[in-house]
């Protein structure tokens, strides 16, 4: 069991949650993942960790509320519990000092590329950001991105904050100008990953992508997270999830990701149509944590 010690929304729909995970807060590294069941008929689903700190004990997670279970745990709150946390997953960001680093987050996307960001920059890299989002609203994480880069660029798609444009017309212009960048890290959705590829591939700039194609286990047994890298399968939670952008094949990411579109279409209906049932549920957490808490009290 695992309670939330803070929960508060970045952005409509964004929601960062800082949970007490004390064996997972020492060991994890950048860009590495966990798996969470909010209740214990619940699905399980992979958030990357923006954060830690070993001290206190505890991770944070930021999570974007489209689908059933992701718009459940946007309605728990500081105090809460999640039923099961396992982690970290996934293998660690490569960091080293490179030189120039680029790291691109589109969207909730910057959440994840964050500890990356932080990495590079510890690492002794000329940290270059670029934030897109839709509007302004949806920009998350400016000020600590802004803390831990030499430059940040903000690109919205409406113009309302920073640049009007997508981020890879930011990437596109600092190629034009000629500065030398020796790796990239693109984190948001699909089609920004794979447009970010199609910029640096003529240059030969290395090229990182996080991918988030669908987890079951996390553990390389259901296969339900397999994506071609280089012509051959991995599995993104043991392979990945991180693998070089010029070597995915992002039709089968797109194609696999949309496999389970309408069940969980229908699943996110149901769910709207009966949120209370499993409020109760995540209710039953918080009971079992108070009965487990008191058992080892006697
Ligand atoms: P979004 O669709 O609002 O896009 C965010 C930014 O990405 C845009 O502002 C733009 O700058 C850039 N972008 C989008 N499409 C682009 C394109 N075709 N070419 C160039 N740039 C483009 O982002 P959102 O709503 O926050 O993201 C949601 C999506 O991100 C979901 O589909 C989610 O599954 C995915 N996601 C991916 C990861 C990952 O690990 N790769 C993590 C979390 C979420
Ligand atoms: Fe099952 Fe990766 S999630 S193999």
């Amino acid at each position: 069991m695992f309670q939330i010690v803070e929960a508060r929304f970045l952005a409509p729909e964004v929601k960062l949650f800082r949970i007490q995970a004390p064996r997972i807060a020492r060991k994890r590294q950048a860009g590495q993942f966990i798996i969470l069941r909010v209740h214990d008929q619940g699905e399980r689903i992979p958030l990357t960790i923006a954060d830690s700190d070993p001290d206190d004990g505890t991770i944070t997670i930021i999570a974007q509320g489209i689908g059933k279970t992701t718009k459940l745990l946007n309605t728990m709150e500081t105090g809460d519990v999640i039923r099961d946390v396992v982690g970290p997953l996934g293998m660690p960001s490569e960091v080293e000092k490179f030189g120039t680093a680029v790291i691109i987050g589109g969207g909730v996307g910057a959440a994840i590329a964050y500890p990356t960001a932080v990495a590079m920059k510890q690492a002794g890299n000329q940290v270059i950001s670029i934030i897109g989002a839709r509007t302004e609203e949806l920009v998350i994480l400016e000020d600590e991105i802004e803390a831990t880069s030499d430059r940040t660029h903000i690109m919205t798609d409406d113009g309302s904050h920073g640049e009007q444009g997508f981020v890879t017309d930011k990437l596109q212009q600092l190629v034009d100008d000629g500065l030398t960048i020796n790796y990239v890290l693109a984190i948001g959705p699909v089609p920004m990953m794979r447009a970010v590829a199609a910029v640096t591939k003529p240059h030969g700039i290395k090229t990182i992508v996080s991918l988030n194609s669908i987890m079951v286990d996390g553990t390389g047994m259901c296969g339900g997270c397999r994506v071609t890298v280089g012509g051959e399968s991995k599995f993104a939670c043991v392979d990945g999830p991180e693998f070089d952008a010029h070597e995915v094949d992002f039709d089968v990411l797109t194609q696999r990701n949309a496999m389970y579109r309408d069940t969980e279409a229908a699943a996110l209906v149901k769910f709207e149509a009966d949120e209370k049932r499993d409020r109760t549920l995540v209710e039953d957490n918080c009971r079992l944590l108070a009965q487990a808490v008191l058992r080892e009290g006697n």
